[in-house]
C-alpha cells in the first residue's frame, strides 16, 4: 500500500504513507537524491535495528542518542560539523531517521547550516509520522526551555514507512497516540474539507490501533496528516490558526521541563494537558457534560489516567511564562469550546492559578 499527500505550500512537497519492504523505501530515497552527497542523521536504536535493511553506508552517517535531551546545541554542531567534514555544499542534503528529537534537530541543522540546505524527513516513531515530521518546525532546547531556538524550515520530501513502528517499544507507540489524540479534539477547525470523524474512528477502533492493524495505521496517519496539512497551509508560521495544533501544550511543555524530560513522554504530556484543559472548559460550561465524558472516556480507552500532579501550580506557572506562546504577561491556553472544536485564550498568571484549582 502506498498513499501520497500533496502539502500545497510555496515550497510544495510530497509525503509518502507506505508499508512497503524497507528495500522500496532505500530505492525510493536514493532516486530522489541521487545527485546529492547526504548526510543520515541516524538514531542510535534505529541505526541498530535498521542500517543493515536500509544498507546505509557508514561514511554518510551521523548517530546520535535518542530523548529530548538530546535536542541539544552540542549536538547540533556535530551535524554541521559532520556536514562539512563530509563537503556537503548548498545542492546536498541533510536526511532525518528517527524519532521527533531527530527530525527537529535535523530540519534546524538544515535550515542552518549555509543558510540553508535540503532536507528529507523519515520518521520512524508514531508521533513523528503523524505530526512532527510535518510542517516545517524544527528546534533545539534549552535546559529550561523546550523549543526555545528553531525556525519553521519546509523538508523536501516525508517518507512514512510504518513497518518502523513494529520495533516500536509501547511507551513511545503510546506516545504516539497522544498526539494522534490531539488530532480528534480539533477536528473541526482544521478546514479540512471531509469530515474525517477521527473521534469516532478512534473511539470504535481502539482494538485494531493497539494491534496496529496496518490499514488502520496508514488512515489514522493519513487522517491526522491531511488535518495538519488543511492548518499549515492554511497558517505556516503559527500567527493564528496554527496555535490549535498546540492543544495540550502549555501544560505538557511545563510537565516536561519541570521533569527534565525524564518522567513524560512528549505525548503522555500533551495528554495530561488536553485532560486539564477539558475539566477547565467543562467547569466553565464551555463544553457539555456529554462531551467532557465521551472524551475523558477516549482517553481512559486509550490507557491515560488524569494525574494529580504533585508540582506546585507556582512552579508551573514560572516555566509557562517563559514559553514561546506567553505574550503581555499573559499564558495562552488553546481550550475545547465545543464537540472537536477548541480556542486560544489568553490568561492572566492568577486565572492560570485558578484552573490548578478547577474540580470538576
Ligand atoms: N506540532 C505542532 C505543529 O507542528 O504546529
Amino acid at each position: 500500500m502506498r498513499q501520497i499527500l500533496n502539502v500545497p505550500l510555496k515550497n510544495e512537497y510530497l509525503i509518502t504513507i507506505s508499508d512497503e519492504k524497507f528495500s522500496a523505501l532505500k530505492e525510493t530515497v536514493d532516486s530522489f537524491t541521487k545527485t546529492q552527497k547526504r548526510l543520515f542523521v541516524v538514531s542510535k536504536k534505529v541505526y541498530k535495528l535498521y542500517s543493515q535493511e536500509l544498507e546505509l553506508n557508514p561514511q554518510e552517517v551521523l548517530i546520535l542518542n535518542d530523548g529530548e535531551k538530546e535536542k541539544n546545541f552540542k549536538n547540533y554542531l556535530k551535524i554541521i560539523k559532520k556536514a562539512e567534514e563530509l563537503g556537503l555544499t548548498r545542492k546536498d542534503v541533510l536526511i532525518a531517521l528517527g524519532g521527533g528529537v531527530i527530525g527537529d534537530i535535523t530540519g534546524f541543522a538544515a535550515s542552518t547550516y549555509m543558510r540553508g540546505i535540503d532536507y528529507i524527513q523519515i520518521p520512524t516513531t508514531l508521533l513523528s509520522m503523524v505530526d512532527s515530521s510535518v510542517g516545517g518546525k524544527t528546534a533545539i532546547d534549552l535546559k529550561d526551555a523546550k523549543n526555545l531556538i528553531g525556525s519553521f524550515y519546509q523538508p523536501k520530501a516525508v517518507f512514512i514507512n510504518i513497518n518502523f513502528l513494529k520495533t516500536l517499544d509501547k511507551k513511545q507507540f503510546k506516545s504516539g497516540l497522544g498526539e494522534v489524540l490531539k488530532y480528534a479534539f480539533i477536528e473541526d477547525n482544521c478546514g479540512y474539507k471531509h469530515s474525517l470523524f477521527l473521534f469516532e474512528y478512534l473511539t470504535l477502533g481502539c482494538e485494531k490501533v493497539f494491534e496496529q492493524e496496518p490499514l488502520t495505521i496508514m488512515r489514522i496517519i493519513e487522517y491526522c496528516l491531511n488535518l495538519k496539512i488543511s492548518v499549515v497551509r492554511e497558517d505556516e508560521k503559527e500567527s493564528g490558526l496554527r496555535k490549535i495544533l498546540n492543544l495540550g501544550h502549555t501544560l505538557a511543555h511545563a510537565l516536561e521541563t519541570i521533569t527534565r524530560y525524564r518522567k513524560y513522554t512528549h505525548g503522555e504530556a500533551v495528554i495530561q494537558g488536553i485532560f486539564f484543559v477539558l475539566r477547565w472548559a467543562y467547569s466553565k460550561e464551555m463544553i457539555s457534560y456529554s462531551y467532557y465524558r465521551l472524551s475523558s472516556e477516549l482517553l481512559n480507552k486509550y490507557g491515560f489516567k488524569e494525574e494529580t500532579f504533585k508540582y506546585s501550580p507556582e512552579d508551573l506557572i514560572s516555566i509557562m511564562r517563559r514559553d514561546k506562546k506567553a505574550a503581555d504577561g499573559k499564558i495562552t491556553f488553546i481550550i475545547p469550546s465545543d464537540k472537536k472544536r477548541v480556542q486560544e485564550l489568553k490568561l492572566t498568571e492568577d486565572e492560570v492559578f485558578q484552573m490548578f484549582q478547577t474540580k470538576e
